[in-house]
C-alpha cells in the first residue's frame, strides 16, 4: 500500500488518531503538575493537532518533529495562522535521531505515534533528553480486557503492534530509568473523534484520488480496523503514559 495515499488521505482530514483537546489537556496538566515546562518536543506530531493545544496550553516553546513533510506544510500553515510561529518550531527529522550531546527539553510528547519505532526503542532513546525531573507523556495502544478475543489478537497482529496491558507499559518506563505519575485510558469520545470523520470522508477521498487501486486498498484497511473497534473496541483501547525521569 502507497504511503502516499495515506498521507494524501490523512491531509484531508484534522484528526490521525484516537484523541480530544480534553484529553491532550488533561495529559498535559498531569505532565506539568509540580514542573515548570519552558521547552517541549513533540515526536510524531502531523499535521499538529496536539501541536497548537500544547502550545497554547503551556506557553512553552515547542519544537515539532515528524518525518512527513506534507503534515508539516500543513502543520506550517497553522502555525502562521495561529500567529504561533515565534513559539512553535517544526523540524523534518525521524524521531529516533541522536541528537547533540546536551540537547534536553522539559517535556517530552508523543500522541499516537510512539509505535512507529517502537515503544521501548522510544524511551531508551528519549530518556537522555529530558531535563533533571523532566516530563513525557506518551500513548499507546492497549490491552484493556484480560482476555481479547482470538480475532482481535490476530487482528494487531497481524498490523504488526505490540498490545500490551497497561501494567506492563508502567513497568518498562519503570525499567528504562522513568518514575511513572499517572496513566489513563481513552474515552470511546476519543475514538469517534476520529472514526466519524474518516468514516465520512473515505468514500469521497477514494472517488477522487489519483491512484485506485491504491486508493481502494488504504479505504479496506481503515473499514477492517473501524469494524474491528465497532466490534472489540472494549477490549483495546489508546491510554496515555505520563512519567518523569527519575533522580
Ligand atoms: C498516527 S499519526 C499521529 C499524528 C499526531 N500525533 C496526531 O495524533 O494526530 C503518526 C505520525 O508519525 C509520523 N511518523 C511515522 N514514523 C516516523 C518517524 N520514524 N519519525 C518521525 N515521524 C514519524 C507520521 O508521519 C505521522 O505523522
Amino acid at each position: 500500500m502507497s504511503m502516499e495515499a495515506m498521507i494524501d488521505l490523512f491531509l484531508g482530514l484534522e484528526r490521525m488518531s484516537p484523541g480530544s483537546h480534553e484529553t491532550t489537556a488533561k495529559a498535559f496538566h498531569t505532565a506539568a503538575q509540580d514542573h515548570e515546562i519552558q521547552t517541549i518536543v513533540e515526536f510524531g506530531c502531523g499535521s499538529g493537532i496536539s501541536t497548537l493545544e500544547l502550545a497554547r496550553q503551556s506557553g512553552a516553546s515547542v519544537v515539532a518533529i515528524d518525518n512527513s513533510s506534507p503534515f508539516l506544510d500543513q502543520l506550517k500553515q497553522k502555525i502562521d495562522q495561529a500567529g504561533l510561529g515565534q513559539q512553535v518550531q517544526v523540524r523534518e527529522q525521524s524521531m529516533d535521531v541522536a541528537w547533540p550531546e546536551g540537547t534536553q527539553f522539559d517535556l517530552i510528547w508523543c500522541e499516537g505515534s510512539a509505535y512507529a519505532i517502537g515503544v521501548e526503542n522510544a524511551l531508551r532513546q528519549w530518556l537522555p533528553l529530558l531535563s533533571p525531573g523532566g516530563r513525557i507523556a506518551l500513548s499507546d495502544l492497549v490491552w484493556i480486557d484480560p482476555n481479547p478475543d482470538e480475532e482481535v489478537q490476530q487482528y494487531w497482529k497481524d498490523q504488526g503492534e505490540i498490545l500490551r496491558y497497561p501494567n506492563d507499559t508502567r513497568a518498562l518506563f519503570t525499567s528504562l530509568g522513568y518514575q511513572m505519575i499517572d496513566d489513563f485510558v481513552f474515552p470511546d469520545r476519543d475514538w469517534q473523534n476520529y472514526y466519524r470523520p474518516l468514516k465520512n470522508y473515505l468514500p469521497q477521498w477514494k472517488s477522487a484520488y489519483s491512484d485506485p487501486e491504491n486508493a481502494g486498498m488504504v479505504d479496506q484497511m481503515f473499514q477492517e480496523e473501524m469494524r474491528m473497534y465497532d466490534q472489540f473496541g472494549t477490549q483495546y483501547g489508546y491510554a496515555f503514559f505520563i512519567a518523569q525521569r527519575a533522580p
